[in-house]
């Protein structure tokens, strides 16, 4: 995507979430791996569980693929267990890190507040953050989408600057359409990335504005991805279910 001098390029990328052992995970990262040597000019990504992270590393190190993680703890170090500190993640090979997943908001009570904390400590590790933002069903219906984009981005990226962000990844992810095979419109995805785009740009400059790339998430896959790709404001994807399979995820890193 270009954009004046600034060529943003593709990232799409795969949020395994909570699927496959380690065993799978490596099964499926050698089939991409294959299935993707002759993509160019597309960053790829891949979010396997934490207990997969080391295999994986191995496997992508000297390939198309890159490594991210799908959560963080936001302090260095401490007795919090069952966390994972940005220092583990850039040791285990990360380049990258989701933030505030809407499943992290909804099931496990992240909030702006704590998504913002985990933006501080990817940067200052740096690892590239991967904000997630989107409405529920009933924030759209009852029109609050932009409010709540507003709230999500404002709160999400408060006292951080332009350096700490730079390069900085948001998702914007419409919760009604994870999982549910209900893509958003490409006429709703243009018009929130572009106003999250705007939103960045009042934030910190027209600078970081052109260079963050926006991907869309929600029911992406092998069928509508081009679509969606060929929106001027979106930079890639950030896909699930269709991530899970190498062939379809494949598909999609071709669009
Ligand atoms: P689906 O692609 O399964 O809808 O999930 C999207 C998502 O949550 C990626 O983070």
């Amino acid at each position: 995507m270009k954009d004046g001098a600034i060529v943003r390029v593709p990232l799409i990328a795969g949020n395994w979430k909570m699927f496959k052992t380690a065993t799978e995970a490596e099964e499926t990262t050698s089939q991409l791996i294959r299935l993707v040597s002759d993509v160019e000019n597309v960053e790829i990504m891949i979010a396997p569980p934490f207990t997969a992270l080391s295999i994986v590393a191995g496997l992508t190190k000297d390939s198309r693929v890159d490594l991210g993680a799908q959560n963080l703890h936001w302090a260095k170090e401490g007795a919090f267990t069952g966390e994972i500190s940005a220092a583990m993640l850039v040791s285990a090979g990360c380049k990258y890190v989701i933030v505030g997943h809407s499943e992290r908001r909804q099931y496990f009570g992240e909030t702006d507040h704590t998504v913002n904390q985990k933006i501080h400590a990817a940067s200052l590790s740096g690892l590239v953050p991967i904000l997630c933002v989107g409405e529920t069903e009933m924030q759209r219906d009852e029109k609050k989408t932009f409010s709540v984009l507003d709230k999500q981005i404002e709160n999400g990226l408060e006292g951080l600057t332009f350096d700490a962000l730079h390069p900085l990844v948001v998702a914007y992810e419409p919760v009604w359409a994870i999982g549910t095979g209900k893509s958003a419109t490409p006429d709703q995805v243009q018009e929130v990335h572009l106003y999250l785009r705007n939103l960045i740009e009042k934030m910190f400059g027209n600078i970081l504005a052109k260079a963050t790339r926006i991907l869309y998430g929600g029911s992406v896959k092998p069928d509508n991805v081009s679509e969606l790709m060929a929106l001027p404001d979106v930079d890639g994807a950030l896909v699930g279910g269709a991530s899970l399979q190498a062939d379809s995820f494949s598909k999609i890193i071709h669009f």
